[in-house]
């Protein structure tokens, strides 16, 4: 006989009247004058049963209940007295009249209440097997199970299959640092972990997969953030014969549908926007649309003014001056004004100059700002004008490197969007701001290094009629790349490939990557690419991410049931930790820095 009849949380008026046996964790045990209740919880929820002490044999061992004892139960579903019910719960207008009681496996205290809503990151990861009990995380696991679910539905129904690619492989080229496994079989060498299965998927094309998919851990040692971990797990999906506005459209349906399935949400049409635009905007290529706050262009304005703070980057190659106008901010305090000041040179600002407008039809007179004095009538009448200033509000200033001021006055657009002054001001829209980001540039040029990197990864494609500038001016040069962008995070990418030998060739010269060390790094592609392999293109979404923003879950690690910490531990086992000498001599080490 099963040990159990139904689930707690899902015990409803349904069942009045039902004996049932229920099985699951004393949440809280209450003791009200002679009747116990407890509040029993499993995955499912909660269910109040009622112990009276008519039963003197059960009630002596209800009272010795404690929180997170593990038990099981029998009793009579009834309903609750007028005036108990509790409309936040599937079971809440019903109790269980408790017969039976029977202790599966007490519990120690627990260190922390479950139902504590101020517990510490630390002591959640680190007491974890209790945390993931508290509904919060449940339900974040559950919808991610569902999430992935209504993927590989939808996947399956499209002709997608599932194959598996390794783990133990070669450096992956998605430009993060790799983690690496020794081998032992072969002295100094190393496996590493996949970034993602990019050059597999496109193995499995060449060789007539034509339409493949995989839910699968991808591993890259870069620096944490907030959307980010070490180990994350990624929707991967690769197709032949499609291009690359077939792919966007198949996969936008696949996105819509899981928000359909999973949330019951609409996503309606996505917005499909340049790259070269969302910066031009926005300072990013994932802007966050639900704030509405926008970016204006100055650059072409400031040449002349006797303001060296601008006129230097607007008459220097590369270089940005931009506005922000918040409407309705001039009634920002001098505090937190030196606090957004602060807060940009995290991106390397170097200052925060600000004009806030009191009067426009005055013009320089009715402006308040420690920088007006130092532009020509013009140039503050164009800056008014084309910010669409009006009264009372305020205007930010960066002026510096184009990454810099893309970086600080994109960060400031959010900060201010997704403040409290922005939702009273109606600045920012609660809803879901998807959006594809396009027309990608191939190749980013990297100042430390004085070299061009391939902005999405090697392998994917330029335009038509693009090629020719991978060597005349890889600038200038764009990749069949897309992103899919919801509410300001990158929720997925991908790319049309290269499928003949001589363009990725090409690429890779553009790199700088000579043709031995392709032919080293990459050359069972090469080789692949020379058998016949058809157009083919992708692209991979983050599970993590995406199961972050359905749940509204503050953090990557509350999706995740068992993360790692922004320092790339595991805090329940560990991990990372220190290994026996033996192993390490197998594996042909020696520590630079033994671990004392
Ligand atoms: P990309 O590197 O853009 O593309 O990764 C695809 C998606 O994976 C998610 N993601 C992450 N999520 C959590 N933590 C991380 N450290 C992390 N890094 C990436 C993001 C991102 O959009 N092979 C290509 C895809 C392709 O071209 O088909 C790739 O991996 O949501
Ligand atoms: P300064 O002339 O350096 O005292 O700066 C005058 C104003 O310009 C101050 O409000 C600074 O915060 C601001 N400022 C300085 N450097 C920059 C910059 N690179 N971008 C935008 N504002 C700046």
């Amino acid at each position: 006989m099963s040990m159990r009849s139904h689930y707690c949380g899902l015990v409803t008026e349904a069942l009045t009247g039902q004996t049932v046996t229920l099985c699951g964790w004393v949440n809280r045990r209450r003791d009200h004058g002679g009747v116990i209740f407890v509040d029993l919880r499993d995955r499912e929820g909660y269910v109040q049963v009622v112990c009276d002490p008519d039963r003197p044999e059960m009630f002596k061992i209800a009272e010795d209940l404690r929180n997170e004892f593990c038990v099981q139960i029998t009793g009579l579903v009834r309903a609750r007295p007028e005036g108990t019910t509790n409309d936040n719960l599937k079971s809440g207008k019903i109790e269980v009249l408790c017969h039976e009681l029977t202790v599966l496996n007490a519990s120690v205290t627990p260190p922390f209440q479950l139902d504590d809503d101020n517990l510490s990151e630390t002591t959640r990861l680190t007491h974890r097997v209790l945390d993931l009990r508290r509904p919060y995380m449940q339900n974040n696991l559950m919808l991610r199970y569902r999430v992935a679910m209504e993927a590989r539905k939808f996947l399956d129904e499209h002709g997608f299959i599932d194959i598996e690619t390794p783990m133990l492989t070669k450096s992956t080229p998605e430009g993060a640092r790799d983690y690496l496994v020794p081998s032992r079989v072969h002295d100094g060498h190393f496996f590493a972990l996949p970034q993602s299965p990019q050059l597999f998927k496109q193995l499995l094309m060449v060789a007539g997969y034509d339409r493949y998919y995989q839910i699968t851990k991808c591993f890259r040692d870069e620096d944490l953030r907030a959307d980010r971990q070490p180990e994350f797990t990624q929707i991967d999906i690769e197709t032949s014969f499609l291009g690359e506005q077939e792919i966007r459209d198949l996969f936008q349906r696949m996105i819509a549908h899981v928000f359909q399935q999973a949330l019951g949400v609409d996503l309606g049409e996505f917005p499909v926007m340049p790259f070269a635009e969302a910066m031009h905007r926005f300072g990013s290529d994932k802007p966050d649309l639900r704030v509405k706050l926008e970016f204006t262009e100055l650059t072409d304005l400031m040449a002349d003014v006797d303001f060296k703070v601008f006129s230097g980057p607007a008459s220097t190659p590369g270089g940005r001056v931009v506005a922000l106008r918040v409407p309705g901010g001039s009634e920002m305090s001098r505090g937190e004004i030196d606090g957004f000041t602060e807060f940009v040179k995290i991106y390397g600002a170097k200052g925060l100059a600000w004009i806030k407008v009191n009067d426009v039809a005055k013009g320089r007179d009715g402006l308040q700002s420690p920088i007006v004095k130092n532009l020509h009538d013009a140039a503050i009448a164009e800056i008014l004008k084309r910010s669409g200033a009006a009264n009372g509000d305020i205007l930010f200033f960066g002026a510096d490197k184009a990454k810099v001021v893309n970086d600080a006055i994109g960060a400031l657009r959010l900060k201010i969007g997704h403040g409290e002054f922005a939702k009273k001001a109606g600045l920012f829209e609660d809803r879901w701001a998807p959006l594809w980001v396009v027309d990608f540039p191939m190749f980013e040029f990297d100042e430390d290094e004085n070299r061009w990197n391939a902005m999405h990864h090697p392998f994917t494609s330029p335009k038509d009629g693009h090629e020719d500038y991978m060597d005349s001016d890889p600038g200038k040069c764009m990749a069949k790349a897309y992103d899919m962008v919801l509410n300001g995070w990158e929720l997925g990418g991908g790319s049309v490939r290269i499928h003949r030998a001589e363009v990725q060739s090409k690429v890779f010269s553009a790199l700088k990557i000579g043709p031995e060390e392709a032919q080293a790094k990459f050359g069972f592609l090469l080789d692949a690419l020379q058998y016949g392999a058809p157009p083919h293109g992708g692209l991979a979404f983050g599970l993590d991410r995406l199961v972050t923003l359905m749940t509204k879950a503050e953090s990557i690690r509350d999706v995740i049931a068992f993360p790692k910490t922004q320092r790339a531990q595991c805090l329940l086992t560990q991990a990372p930790s220190p290994v026996d000498e033996k192993q390490l001599r197998e594996l042909h080490i020696r520590l630079r820095n033994p671990v004392a």
